[in-house]
């Protein structure tokens, strides 16, 4: 058996190649509005500041790197994926949207289990769909407070878990079950898909992901449901 780490590197991969249009036709594109949603969370850590700078874990294709670009305020995003296939179609993307190099934007090769960055370095942090990915949860949102600046934000998107019991079970005992199907037809690769929603199963609520955040040091935490609870943000403050 694989550890977490080269397990899930081999998945994405994998699936790189594919991974935009899969997310697409699974969520009918709403991925895209849970995205934005996220970044107007964390952005509240910019106020009216200038020459502010972010830091997207688990990256991947870069999303939401690219709706960091389109913020005036923010004049650096480090976006970082320890999977260089997942860097390379969000490169691709980018590229081709912006026709050349996106602005402001650095996409690197690198662990978000040990940052190479000093204490207190950014106004915001994001990650999406990557804290349930991650080997170490803990150890990630330890490295992100550090090189938070005081009074920076962290945001976090993922699947969540429904609280009304009806709603949960329709999730996923039916939703949720049609995911390696879609990822068998779409990506040729159910196992990948197969996984990502196993994993739902040892991932916390966004209640309980909530009020960890205490723990690590953070001074305010809530979170905000989106489709009922299926999806969850958790936003933290240094
Ligand atoms: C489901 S994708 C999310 C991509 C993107 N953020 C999005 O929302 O579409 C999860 C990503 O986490 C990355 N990942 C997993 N462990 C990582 C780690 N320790 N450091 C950096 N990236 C990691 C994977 O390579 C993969 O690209």
């Amino acid at each position: 058996m694989q550890d977490k780490e080269s397990y899930i590197h081999n998945l994405f991969t994998r699936i790189a190649e594919k991974y935009d249009l899969i997310n697409d036709v699974m969520t009918g594109s709403l991925h895209r509005s849970w995205k934005k949603t996220l970044v107007e969370h964390a952005a509240q850590a910019l106020r009216d500041k200038t020459n502010t700078r972010i830091l997207d874990l688990c990256t991947g294709t870069g999303d939401i790197a690219d709706l960091w670009i389109a913020d005036s305020r923010v004049s650096e995003i480090i976006a970082i994926d320890t999977c260089a296939p997942m860097l390379a179609s969000g490169y691709k993307k980018l590229k081709k949207k912006y026709q050349g190099d996106p602005p402001k934007l650095k996409m690197l090769e690198a662990d978000a289990l040990e940052l190479y960055y000093p204490h207190e370095h950014f106004d915001a942090v994001t990650i999406s769909f990557g804290l349930r990915n991650v080997k170490d949860a803990d150890k990630c949102l330890a490295e992100i407070y550090r090189v938070l600046k005081p009074g920076g934000y962290f945001a976090c998107l993922d699947l969540g878990h429904p609280s009304i019991p009806f709603i949960d079970w329709l999730y996923k005992k039916v939703f949720l079950k049609m995911v390696p199907t879609l990822g068998a037809s779409f990506a040729k690769d159910k196992d990948a898909y197969q996984y990502l929603i196993d994993s739902l199963n040892t991932w916390p609520s966004q209640k309980t992901l909530s009020e960890a955040m205490y723990d690590f040091g953070f001074k305010r935490s809530y979170y905000k449901n989106i489709m009922l609870g299926a999806i969850g943000i958790v936003v933290a403050e240094k």
